[in-house]
């Protein structure tokens, strides 16, 4: 083998090593990373990928220990093939090329059950969902669950009614943590409930893209008050650690598009309004995000403004409309106002939805009177 300096030289490789032996695959376009010295290709099939290759740019030689083995990309080349014959049976179903715009013409505080004040909302009327929802059995004051399958049953519900309310390709965030049960005497080990990948399932059985995991990570003393880890800390013996949870879950889902996103930043009929929503230094760069919890008397567990400042920062253009079906004392409401986006705020309890109200009345009296706002009681 000898030294690769081009693209062709690549490809040329590639067809003896790989082409001759997998018949009507094609090639990516070779990449050099100066870093590592390498050239990497993928190999595709109908503009799916199968594999990548990797040369050395020195000797030529292939990395196999990098490289997709030839029986892997045999087997994803016929797994492929199978599923689009099987599509191909399937009716095809035209594109959409609708740009949605939210039919409302008023920000909605509504005092309601979620599932039943979805159903009365438009289709296609939310540009960003973020949400956290009841936690499963933790704090009894505002919500109780006979058992976890009956709570993940009504979380599907929430889910499966937003979606209709979610324009396709927009974004779904949801902020959940893991659960733990308490033991129920010193015979018995406490249960720690994985909320967030029972939920994870519910989004992809419902067809959404998966887009990140994000950890919203509290101040180390957060954790302490669960007592998880406490009896670690005195003992110290092996198998009995348990690590004190600061962190929770925001996952972040888009929900199915016939488009990319770039075609949404592209077809916005306003782009004053993409361009007044860019994100400015400093951005959080990586899926750690530090911030403090949000404490309030009047509610057990609200999260902190700054934590749906950012979510709707990220997710959603100046003048979008902002869902949150689990509103609390309307926190995702506020932060979308401060942020000059419209709300949709749903909110079971009348104590919180009353709270929600006080704090508008109080904080934001010109929004509130200038008739933007519907306030729904059912
Ligand atoms: C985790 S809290 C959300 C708090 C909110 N993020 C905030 O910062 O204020 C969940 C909320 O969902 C409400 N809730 C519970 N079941 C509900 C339902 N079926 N419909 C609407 N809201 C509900 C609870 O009363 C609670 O206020």
């Amino acid at each position: 083998m000898s030294e690769l300096k081009n693209v062709a030289q690549v490809k040329e490789n590639i067809a003896h090593d790989y082409l001759q032996k997998i018949k009507g695959i094609e090639l990516g376009l070779p990449e050099y990373n100066d870093r590592t010295r390498q050239w990497r290709t993928a190999l595709l099939f109908n503009n799916q990928s199968l594999g990548l290759v990797y040369y050395d740019a020195m000797t030529g030689d292939l990395d196999k220990g990098k490289s997709t083995s030839i029986s892997i990309l045999k087997e994803r080349l016929d797994l492929i093939k199978r599923k689009e014959n099987s599509k191909r049976k399937t009716k095809r179903k035209k594109r959409d090329n609708t740009y949605y715009v939210s039919p409302l013409k008023h920000d909605l505080l509504i005092n309601d059950d979620a599932a039943h004040a979805l159903r009365e909302l438009p289709a296609n009327s939310a540009d960003l969902i973020f949400t956290s929802p009841p936690y499963y059995n933790a704090k009894t004051e505002y919500s109780e669950f006979l058992t976890y399958d009956r709570y993940l049953a009504f979380i599907k519900k929430i889910v499966e009614e937003a979606t209709r309310v979610l324009i396709p390709g927009k974004f779904f965030v949801i902020d959940s943590s893991p659960v733990l049960i308490p033991r129920i005497d010193r015979n018995h080990s406490s249960t720690r409930l994985a909320v967030p990948y029972d939920i994870h399932k519910i989004f992809m059985d419902l067809g959404y893209e998966f887009i990140d995991d994000i950890y919203w990570v509290k101040p180390e003393g957060a954790g302490w008050s669960a007592g998880r880890g406490r009896r670690f800390a005195a003992d110290r013996h092996p198998m009995q650690y348990k690590a004190v949870p600061v962190t929770e879950n925001i996952m972040v889902y888009r929900k199915k598009s016939d488009h990319l996103i770039d075609w949404f930043i592209k077809k916005n009929p306003h782009p004053e309004y993409v361009e007044e929503s860019r994100i400015e230094d400093p951005y959080e760069v990586t899926n750690i995000w530090r911030i403090n919890p949000a404490k309030d008397k009047r509610h057990p567990a609200i999260f902190p403004k700054e934590l749906a400042e950012r979510v709707i920062k990220y997710y959603s253009f100046k003048n979008d409309y902002v869902l949150d079906p689990f509103g609390g004392l309307a926190t995702t409401a506020k932060a979308a106002i401060d942020l000059n986006r419209h709300f949709i705020s749903i909110e079971l309890e009348k104590k919180y939805f009353d709270d929600s109200l006080k704090d508008l009345n109080k904080d934001y009296d010109m929004y509130l009177n200038s008739g933007k706002i519907k306030v729904i009681r059912n």
